[in-house]
């Protein structure tokens, strides 16, 4: 991250992780094991690209910081939900998750489900809250939109995709399709989330973020396949090498690495002519976009 762009986005990480802190029940509160679990899986750890995201397209159309936050939170509730079941011993089998014990080898697999479970209810509790920001039919619409990304025809899909693919080879396009799935609709959701807090972008200009937040999105998951191969488990804060260790297929055993790095290069110049027409109001997306590309973990 440039400088600049690191002193924006730690403002905004200070944001999130204050929101959600509040937004998660009391680690005291009964049930305690579940409530503490649920705030140890989210708070003190991540990069949160999501909740940045958002707040950099919020940006392009004047979006409240507190409706951002808002949808930042929810987005960031379901990838976290989502992190905590990728690692169970039935998806990933996955030990160590941002440098940390991961929450069922810390607590036990029952707690794991209940936690993205909970995780999963509070982030529509938390994009349902009355937001005197947002007019209701918009509200409606992004919860909408956060169901639709996270479900069967979403990340939830993209999951079972991915565990019905180990050992498998997959076409170029298979593992496209998969990736934009598992990875790329939560991003692409968080991204248009942002915006929608705002005042409503043409169609045109509605076109050309959502096309940035698809080629980011599968970027993103073309760098995690990367960093999975060549990033030491001490810089991952998870274990590394577990794609091959696991037979999965990945854009790093399908295409190799160099031809990866260079799909994430095209995605990312790809992302960066998407929202040049936008200019300065785009900056902090287009410095997102080099982020993830070049990002180190
Ligand atoms: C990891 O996501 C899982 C993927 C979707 C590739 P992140 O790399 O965003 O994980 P955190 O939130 O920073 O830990
Ligand atoms: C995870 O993909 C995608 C989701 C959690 C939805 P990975 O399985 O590659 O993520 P990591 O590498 O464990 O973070
Ligand atoms: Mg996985
Ligand atoms: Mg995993
Ligand atoms: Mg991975």
């Amino acid at each position: 991250m440039t400088p600049a762009l690191q002193n924006w986005a730690t403002g905004v990480q200070r944001l999130v992780e204050e929101e959600l802190a509040l937004r998660l029940p009391a680690a005291d509160a009964s049930p305690a094991r579940l409530h503490d679990a649920m705030r140890y899986a989210v708070l003190g750890g991540g990069k949160r690209v999501r909740p940045l995201l958002a707040f950099a397209a919020g940006e392009l159309t004047s979006a409240p910081q507190v409706a951002v936050l808002q949808a930042a939170c929810a987005v960031e509730l379901i990838h976290a939900y989502s992190l905590v079941h990728d690692d169970l011993p039935m998806m990933d089998d996955d030990s160590l998750r941002r440098g940390k014990p991961t929450v069922h080898v810390e607590y036990d697999e029952a707690t794991a489900l209940l936690v993205g479970d909970a995780l999963q209810s509070l982030a529509f509790e938390v994009l349902a809250a009355p937001q005197p920001q947002l007019d209701a039919a918009r509200q409606r619409d992004m919860l909408s939109l956060l169901a639709h990304a996270a479900g069967s025809h979403g990340m939830a899909g993209g999951q079972a995709i991915d565990l019905a693919s180990i050992g498998h080879m997959l076409t170029a396009p298979e593992l496209e399709f998969m990736h934009i799935h598992k990875t790329g609709a939560l991003i692409r959701a968080a991204v248009r989330l942002g915006a929608w807090c705002g005042t409503a972008l043409d169609a045109e200009a509605e076109r050309r973020l959502d096309h940035y937040a698809k080629c980011v999105g599968l970027a993103f998951q073309v760098v995690d396949d990367v960093l999975d191969a060549e990033a030491p488990t001490a810089t991952l804060g998870k274990t590394a090498g577990k794609d091959a260790h696991d037979g999965k297929p990945t854009y790093v055993s399908v295409l190799g690495l160099p031809a990866a790095k260079e799909l994430a290069e095209e995605l990312r110049r790809d992302a960066l002519d998407a929202v040049a027409p936008f200019g300065d109001m785009a900056k902090h997306l287009a410095e997102l976009a080099d982020y993830i590309t070049h990002r180190s973990y």
